[in-house]
């Protein structure tokens, strides 16, 4: 689908715990064709304190009813004025942005990994792989039990796996200390979503394993369209913008010590 600026109206606004809401936005353009890791952003008006529009993964398309969702973490003035909207308020977006997952194909064992709201490409990505024959996995790394979110969700599309920092549930530890991902199990390509720090170390256990691996990078964006040039990122095809050669970039196109 060609990008395109629209208002968007919200159908529902849910609270999933304390700080992460589920925006779904009605489109009134013909939604089609949108890549899993795709992404919006959007313009979150009223305030000084975000002229700069917000970028959000897109979460989950619906087609039939034409709607999009993203997920949104509450962590300053623009995320919290998101979580305060309503039903029929509408929304100003710039969509579909960016370049998404490479798509498995049939028969090909998947992993995905999401670190904290890190997880949110991680649904679309899990339906359309599941719709193309793919076995998906999905581990889903949180701090505590309390931060995750949409394990039932998840869990329609694929065996899902969970960490917390502090042992609540799942694993006890990050992604990188859980089983499916410590042994060779198998998977013919990794895709993983989070925190850069550990996006590093899945993209370091892909490199041991040999196993092909897209992560998808949450630089700060300002256009999101390659105008200012804030999103940056070193390659080894010299520094390319995140907002439109990204966010997903395979790990050996990266200037990751790894
Ligand atoms: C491609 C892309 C996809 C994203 N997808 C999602 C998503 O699906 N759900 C979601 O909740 N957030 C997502 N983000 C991050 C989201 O854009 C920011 O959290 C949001 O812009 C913060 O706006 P704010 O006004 O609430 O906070 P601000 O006042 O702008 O920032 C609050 C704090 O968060 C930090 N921060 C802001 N942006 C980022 C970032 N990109 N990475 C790390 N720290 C940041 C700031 O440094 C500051 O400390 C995504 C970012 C990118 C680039
Ligand atoms: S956000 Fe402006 S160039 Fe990427």
């Amino acid at each position: 689908m060609n990008k395109t600026v629209s208002d968007l109206t919200i159908i529902k606004n849910t609270r999933l715990n304390h700080d992460n809401y589920l925006l779904e936005l009605q489109s009134y353009i013909k939604l089609e064709g949108i890549i899993p890791g795709q992404f919006v952003n959007i313009l979150v008006s009223d305030s000084q304190a975000t002229f700069l529009r917000r970028p959000f993964s897109i979460f989950e398309v619906n087609y039939h009813q034409n709607s999009i969702s993203v997920l949104v973490k509450v962590v300053g003035p623009g995320t919290e004025k998101l979580s305060s909207l309503k039903p029929s308020d509408t929304l100003n977006v710039i969509f579909p942005l960016g370049n998404g997952f490479s798509m498995p194909m049939a028969k090909e064992k998947i992993l995905l990994v999401g670190g904290g709201v890190g997880i949110a490409p991680m649904m679309q990505m899990a339906k359309d792989s599941r719709e193309l024959g793919a076995e998906v996995h999905i581990l889903l790394g949180a701090r505590t039990k309390m931060d995750h979110i949409l394990i039932e969700e998840f869990s329609r599309f694929g065996t899902v796996y969970l960490t917390s920092d502090d042992g609540s549930v799942g694993v006890k530890g990050f992604v990188t200390n859980h089983p499916v991902l410590l042994q060779n199990n198998g998977f013919n390509q990794i895709y993983c979503c989070g925190p850069e720090p550990m996006m590093k170390a899945v993209a370091k256990k892909a490199k041991e394993l040999n196993v092909r691996c897209e992560v998808s990078l949450e630089n700060a964006m300002a256009c999101g369209f390659g105008v200012c040039l804030c999103c940056v990122t070193k390659t080894t095809g010299g520094n390319k913008c995140v907002c439109t050669d990204g966010p997903v970039f395979n790990i050996n196109d990266l200037s990751w010590p790894i």
